[in-house]
């Protein structure tokens, strides 16, 4: 339908309004309430397929907005690496992405980090709570973690922690699939983001690969749905992936675990 200002910012506004959504970065919600104006026939329409799309690309990965300021206060009590692994622990519970990865952790980044130089700088693109699992990372002190999400709370929290953990952290709210960071760093964690990024712009994971600044690129699929089903759904994405980039000379090494499918990509030669 063609819509007005006025009807832009009405779902804007609706959208916003929820205790779900009122987190969201406001520049995201613009983007897809202009599209859903456009491809909806009323404002009411435009309003329920916003939150939709708000809610398959990051609102169903909560099952409740985290209790921010009750980790905040135990965080403080913390004293020592182990205290803080321990709480993380806990945390990483409140967002599926991490939830699904607690059971491999401790196999997780030793194998996939395992070949590669330590990294030093790192952005976590589209992070969750993913910052929180830093402790398993085997990563120098003051390692540069820059972490970025729709959530401005949630990326709050994450800033807080990287801080309490002694990294040189940033952390903020950003648009990750228009405006993704731009720092220059040895690698970018891309977990389980790039079927949310298609879901956004069908066809855009090559384009979107090649704007980030990174020598390497962690890239990793989940290979069941939130519902727990999985058939095929490994090789359907490492099909996607392998089409994407088949253009580009990048070097991959494959890593397969219980429910994620990772890529270590190195733009240029291997070993640098
Ligand atoms: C499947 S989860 C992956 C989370 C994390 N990378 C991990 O694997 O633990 C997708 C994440 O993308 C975030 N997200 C969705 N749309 C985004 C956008 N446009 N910009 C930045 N983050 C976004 C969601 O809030 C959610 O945390």
């Amino acid at each position: 339908m063609k819509y007005s200002d006025t009807q832009l910012n009405q779902v804007i506004e609706d959208v916003l309004a929820s205790s779900k959504y009122r987190h969201v970065a406001p520049e995201l919600v613009s983007i897809v309430a202009k599209q859903e104006l456009e491809n909806q026939k009323d404002l009411k329409s435009a309003i329920k397929e916003t939150r939709n799309r708000l809610h398959q690309s990051a609102g169903a990965y909560l099952n409740a907005t985290p209790p921010y300021a009750k980790w905040r206060a135990q965080m403080e009590l913390c004293d020592g690496a182990d205290a803080l692994r321990s709480a993380s622990l806990e945390w990483m519970q409140a967002h599926a992405s991490t939830r699904e990865r607690l059971p491999i952790l401790s196999d997780f980044y030793s194998s996939v980090l395992a070949n590669i130089p330590v990294p030093s700088s790192i952005v976590d693109i589209a992070c969750g709570l993913n910052p929180l699992a830093l402790g398993w990372m085997g990563l120098p002190a003051g390692v540069r973690y820059i972490a970025c999400d729709i959530y401005a709370d949630m990326t709050q929290f994450a800033a807080d922690f990287l801080t309490k953990s002694g990294a040189q952290g940033a952390a903020m709210q950003c648009d990750c699939v228009t405006n993704p960071p731009e720092e220059a760093v040895d690698i970018a964690f891309i977990l389980k983001f790039l079927p949310v990024l298609e879901q956004y712009r069908r066809g855009a994971t090559l384009d979107w690969l090649q704007r980030i600044n990174a020598r390497r690129m962690l890239i990793s699929y989940p290979t069941k749905s939130l519902g727990g089903r999985g058939k095929g759904m490994a090789e359907n994405y490492e099909k996607r992936f392998l089409d994407a980039i088949a253009s580009t000379d990048w070097q991959i090494e494959k890593y397969l675990f219980e429910n994620e499918l990772c890529f270590m990509v190195t733009k240029g030669e291997l070993g640098t």
